[in-house]
């Protein structure tokens, strides 16, 4: 962190082509953001930060010079000077004109151009994130000592951090992401704000808190992230589901395997105790995909049911049967002390090649339609039937076997 040059070898092509462009036309051009934040850390810590972002770069030119330097540009957030320039594989890079902010309702930020870089990077939020590099040399801008606190873990507003809070407030759920960071810490008078900030929030939007949250859930340990979201009187805020989580059931989650965050949701909504509906509209409020609520739910309602003994095959394919599409994210979100046992069973099961679902069947509904069933809910009815007796017993899985059941005659 202490060098003075910046390893801009790390900076890909494309990005550094754009600000070349600009330093070219005659613009100021700088690297800044969470991309300069997370490489000054992997470069003074060795540790390797997981990371989807891209560079940014902040220009003097503005916007509508941005959009005639390049080819192909989108405006994706013209009124804040944003514009993505589109390299020739079709990536976005995003260019910010230099700015600062002159109204905000915590929300929204109405801002000027025409500032120097000292000013842009003055109204930014931590001093982590308040690092500027040169493209062509490395040369680092580091007006509030950003690296210094890189280097002591150390997550500080720049200025004032009320200020910095009232301006935007997703800047308090941003402190808890870095700070939550292996060998981070807030800083007391930006904790103090952040905890003065948390009954504040409910007027940002769903999509950037739940954003959030998945970025909190990929950057720490979820009883750290979890933790301090519960520390700083946030985590009730945004989920009341979890409001009853104390930090012994949070300490638990860490016990959940991989990192996916869908499924650390659904492992923290199940510690609380909420039920799988519960579940769904909370994962639908925050806006969750589909897709992803979907999960939750599932892992949700999985986990509420009694799990099945390992020892019990039967119980085992059953249970496997009923939860075969989420599987995956049921077993990673088990209790740690069962999960072990229950998935060697599962698995076992699997090698064995037992039939789980209505497709492994020996039978099908047009088998069921010419030996005589009405077509109809009867047809699935018995199939079901089919499975359940299967499940008790693989080897029953037979054309011979299920075609002549007594309960073929009797249906209607
Ligand atoms: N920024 C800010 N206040 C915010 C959001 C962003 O001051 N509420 C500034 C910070 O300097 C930040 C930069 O804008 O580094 C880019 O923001 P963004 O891309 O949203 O986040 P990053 O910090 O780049 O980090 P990440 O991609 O990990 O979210």
């Amino acid at each position: 962190v202490s060098a003075e040059r910046f390893p801009i070898e790390r900076v890909p092509p494309a990005v550094a082509a754009i600000a070349q462009r600009l330093i070219g036309a005659g613009h100021e051009a700088w690297y800044v953001g969470g991309a300069v934040r997370d490489a000054l850390y992997e470069a003074a810590t060795g540790k390797a930060v997981t990371r989807t972002g891209d560079y940014d770069i902040a220009t003097s030119a503005p916007p509508p010079e941005v959009r005639s330097l390049f080819r192909r540009t989108v405006p994706i957030g013209i009124e804040h000077g944003t514009v993505a320039v589109l390299d020739e594989g079709g990536g976005a890079h995003e260019v910010t004109t230099f700015r600062k902010d002159v109204r905000t309702d915590g929300r929204h930020a109405e801002v000027e151009f025409g500032v120097s870089l000292e000013e842009d990077l003055a109204r930014r939020d931590f001093t982590i994130n308040a690092v500027a590099v040169h493209p062509g040399s490395g040369e680092m801008r580091d007006p509030f000592d950003g690296r210094g606190d890189l280097g002591r873990g150390v997550v500080r507003a720049v200025g004032d951090a009320a200020t910095r809070f009232r301006e935007d407030r997703l800047r308090v759920l941003r402190a808890l992401r870095f700070g939550a960071a292996p060998g981070f810490t807030i800083e007391p008078e930006t904790w103090a704000a952040v905890t003065a900030s948390a009954h504040e929030l409910s007027h940002l939007s769903r999509e950037r808190v739940r954003e959030e949250w998945v970025k909190m859930l990929l950057a720490s340990a979820p009883a750290r992230g979890i933790g301090l979201w519960l520390e700083a009187g946030v985590l009730g805020e945004i989920w009341p589901e979890l409001a009853s989580l104390d930090a012994a059931r949070v300490a638990a989650l860490d016990g959940v395997q991989g990192a996916d965050p869908v499924t650390l949701t659904a492992a923290a909504l199940a510690a609380a105790g909420a039920g799988s509906e519960t579940a769904r509209h909370a994962a639908a409020r925050l806006r969750f995909s589909n897709r992803d609520a979907e999960r939750i739910e599932a892992v949700v309602a999985a986990l509420a049911r009694p799990l099945p003994d390992p020892e019990d095959e039967i119980g085992v394919r059953r249970w496997l049967a009923a939860n075969l599409t989420h599987y995956t994210d049921i077993s990673r979100a088990l209790p740690a002390r069962f999960r072990d046992r229950l998935v060697a069973a599962v698995i076992a099961v699997r090698l064995r090649g037992a039939p789980l679902s209505l497709e492994q069947l020996a039978v099908d509904g047009s088998d069921l339609l010419a030996a005589g069933v009405k077509a109809g809910p009867a047809v699935g009815r018995i199939l079901r039937r089919m499975l359940d007796e299967v499940l008790e017993d693989p080897a029953r899985n037979t054309r011979e076997y299920l075609l002549t059941r007594p309960y073929l005659e009797s249906a209607d």
